[in-house]
């Protein structure tokens, strides 16, 4: 067995991850979908207690956290209204991680702060995952993505990965890129409006990776080389002008249409929740991943590394 690095660790950034890490954490994940299918559960983690502590709404993230400890026997505090608890008396960030630290061994952490999560690790020695740092990152996402497009297709090699939608606020795609650099992607398409362009930075890394990038406007014209088509949301929530948001919310819809243009072996992604980017009449295509594999692999995923977090 590989050395498990992750042991003890903080999970706060997809820059974290050596492609050994993430080999680890799809051979336990899939690992986690044999114990669910065969067993439901297990309890290798019955002695340990997950707190998730979420300041910023969250259905599937902080849903399957607590799926995922419950079906390897640990224990949970769920404090998604985190709102409602001292934080509303004042209390600090430092001193509510302190405090839920002291109660159990992992804290899942949400805010919608850039670095928030790496402030909260700096308040405590027990491992924070960071289940999303305002339009930051979120690398637990980035793992089941990547999971989700390698048990397809065996691999990311060769493979082209179009981006599309609000990739300057949205985290899932800012953690996802990162991971897929450790990899040898054919190329990256961004089809994002000028406003919502990704981060220069972000577009210099692949650059620098040698991997060929396409950013553009136009959808249709690059769907026939796609192999995975990952769509997101225009984040409503990073907006100040709404007049703005309004302009650019439906600006790339996925419709029954636009699937003609998708290869027939093409996957489409979403990390949910969808507004109205993937028109719903999409959900029933074969190729469309988001409500069946992509999702249940978010619990095999956060199984996972929940395992190798609190497991030597
Ligand atoms: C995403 C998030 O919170 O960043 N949702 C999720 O965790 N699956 C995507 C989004 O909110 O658009």
């Amino acid at each position: 067995m590989k050395n498990n690095n992750l042991f003890g660790k903080d999970i706060l950034s997809a820059d974290q991850f050596t492609r050994d890490d993430i080999e680890m954490v799809i051979e336990r994940s899939i690992k986690m979908r044999e114990i669910v299918k065969t067993k439901g559960a297990t309890d290798i983690l019955h002695d340990k207690i997950m707190a998730a502590l979420f300041y910023e709404p969250s259905s599937r993230t902080y849903g399957s956290f607590i799926a995922a400890i419950q079906r390897l026997g640990g224990g949970f505090i769920p404090l998604q209204g985190i709102s409602y608890s001292s934080v509303a008396k004042g209390e600090t960030l430092n001193d509510t991680v302190a405090t839920f630290a002291s109660y159990s061994d992992v804290i899942v952490f949400r805010h919608p702060q850039v670095g928030a999560a790496k402030l909260a690790s700096d308040s405590t020695t027990i491992p924070i995952i960071n289940a999303g740092d305002g339009p930051g990152e979120h690398p637990t996402q980035a793992l089941l993505d990547i999971f989700t497009i390698i048990d397809h297709f065996g691999t990311v090699d060769g493979k082209t990965v179009t981006l599309v939608g609000d990739l300057l606020n949205g985290r899932t795609v800012h953690s996802l890129i990162t991971l897929l650099l450790l990899y040898k992607p054919k190329l990256i398409q961004l089809v994002a409006p000028e406003e919502l362009r990704m981060p220069a930075n972000t577009v210099k890394r692949i650059k620098n990776a040698k991997i060929s990038v396409v950013e553009t406007e136009s959808l249709d014209e690059i769907l026939a080389n796609t192999d995975a088509l990952y769509v997101t949301r225009v984040q409503k929530e990073r907006f100040q002008n709404l007049t703005v948001y309004e302009k650019l919310k439906d600006r790339f819809v996925i419709t029954r249409e636009t699937m003609k243009h998708l290869a027939s072996d093409a996957i489409l992604m979403h990390p949910f929740p969808r507004i109205t980017e993937i028109a719903t009449e999409v959900d029933s295509d074969s190729r469309a991943l988001y409500l069946r594999e992509q999702i249940t692999n978010g619990m095999y995923v956060r199984m996972a590394l929940l395992s190798l977090v609190l497991q030597k």
